[in-house]
């Protein structure tokens, strides 16, 4: 058997990097060999998450590229603005970069920053980025030094539109993208917005006017299109923990058959499923794995309405990391990713 991949986790007491955790924590192929956080730094990692307790024996480091540069790879599960001033050391060092952030997702570096509002820090690396959703290209990443995991509510959004526009089924104007997120996809954050007292029975749009990841989605669908796609994007805060739906409206084009384009576009993808006629997907059929799971629906009145339905931390953040992980070292897109939704 090959030796383990020594893999480190910036941002390890994050949702998104707790996940990567319970991930490769449990792996015989992983060797977890670092963790950094500011916040728990020099406590053990049973300290912060006793449920790893038998899994991991490991203290926390202060955030420096002290310890990363024993490993090969270094995930980044840290905001934005973190990547970009620590992986072009690691980069230089040989090692192994999976981002979680938006850090490299966007190619131009102009955009990046009038939507970050700072000046990008490592723009030289952006062209070696090679952007991690596989569904959409699988290209470069087996090799990819650096590899950007796409956002959230990019991978809903895109995996529902995806073989639509490329087979020229809907029209790219006039597309609608409504999202709802569960609060966990705003981090472990303190803002008493995304507290339980303020979230509980309560739901509402943010990010109306402009959503830092409508350039994202926007660039993603630009790319399976001839001319840009016009897209309306609103995210909604939902009462639930985890989970993500896009409800993807479009107008169809002609009468080829919108179900039958998406089944054959995902037969052969392990983690996305397109729901038979009738039913449509909920977001706890997905809680807790790597899944996606699609709804589709044409209408007399020439529309197209897919739901699509992702766990945030998983197929949105740290599942679909993996999923590119396991392209990067060699082994099957699907290790340690296989998984049943916990119910209720
Ligand atoms: N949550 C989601 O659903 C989701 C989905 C897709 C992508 N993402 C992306 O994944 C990343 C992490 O998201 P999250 O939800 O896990 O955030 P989070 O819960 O707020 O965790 C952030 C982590 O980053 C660390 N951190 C903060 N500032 C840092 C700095 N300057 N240097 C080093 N580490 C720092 C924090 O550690 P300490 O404070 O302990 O030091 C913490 O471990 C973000 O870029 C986010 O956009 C999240």
């Amino acid at each position: 058997m090959n030796e383990p991949v020594n893999i480190g986790i910036v941002g390890a007491t994050g949702y998104a990097g707790g996940e990567l955790l319970r991930l490769l924590s449990a792996r015989s192929d992983v060797c977890v060999a670092a963790i950094t956080s500011d916040r728990a730094a020099g406590k053990h990692v049973t300290d912060f998450y006793p449920a790893l307790r038998g899994w991991l024996d490991l203290y926390f480091d202060s955030p420096s590229l002290d310890s990363l540069v024993e490993c090969d790879l270094v995930f980044f599960a840290t905001p934005h603005g973190v990547a970009m001033n620590m992986a072009p050391d690691l980069l230089e060092a040989g090692k192994r970069v999976v981002d979680l952030s938006a850090d490299f997702r966007l190619r131009d570096a102009d955009v990046w920053a009038s939507w970050y509002g700072q000046a990008h820090k490592a723009p030289e690396w952006l062209p070696q980025a090679v952007y991690g959703l596989p569904e959409l290209s699988r290209s470069g990443i087996d090799n990819a030094r650096l590899v950007a995991a796409p956002g959230c509510f990019v991978t809903a959004v895109v995996l529902g539109l995806k073989p639509l526009l490329e087979s020229g089924l809907i029209e790219q104007n006039g597309i609608i993208a409504d999202a709802k997120t569960g609060a966990s996809g705003a981090g472990r954050t303190s803002n008493p917005v995304f507290g339980f007292a303020e979230v509980a029975e309560s739901m509402r749009a943010y990010g109306v006017a402009g959503h830092r990841h409508l350039p994202e989605i926007q660039q993603a669908l630009d790319s399976l299109s001839a001319s840009p796609v016009d897209l309306t994007f609103v995210p909604h805060l939902v009462p639930m923990v985890r989970g993500m739906q896009a409800t993807l409206y479009a107008r169809r084009i002609g009468s080829g058959d919108v179900r039958a384009a998406l089944e054959a576009a995902y037969t052969n993808e392990a983690f996305i499923d397109v729901l038979p006629a009738g039913h449509q997907p909920t977001t706890a059929q997905v809680r807790a794995t790597n899944n996606a799971m699609l709804g589709v629906s044409t209408l007399e009145s020439g529309r197209v309405i897919v739901t699509t339905v992702i766990d945030n931390l998983l197929k949105g953040a740290a599942g679909q990391a993996v999923q590119c992980f396991n392209r990067m070292i060699g082994v099957s897109e699907t290790t340690g990713l296989e998984a049943v939704a916990s119910w209720p």
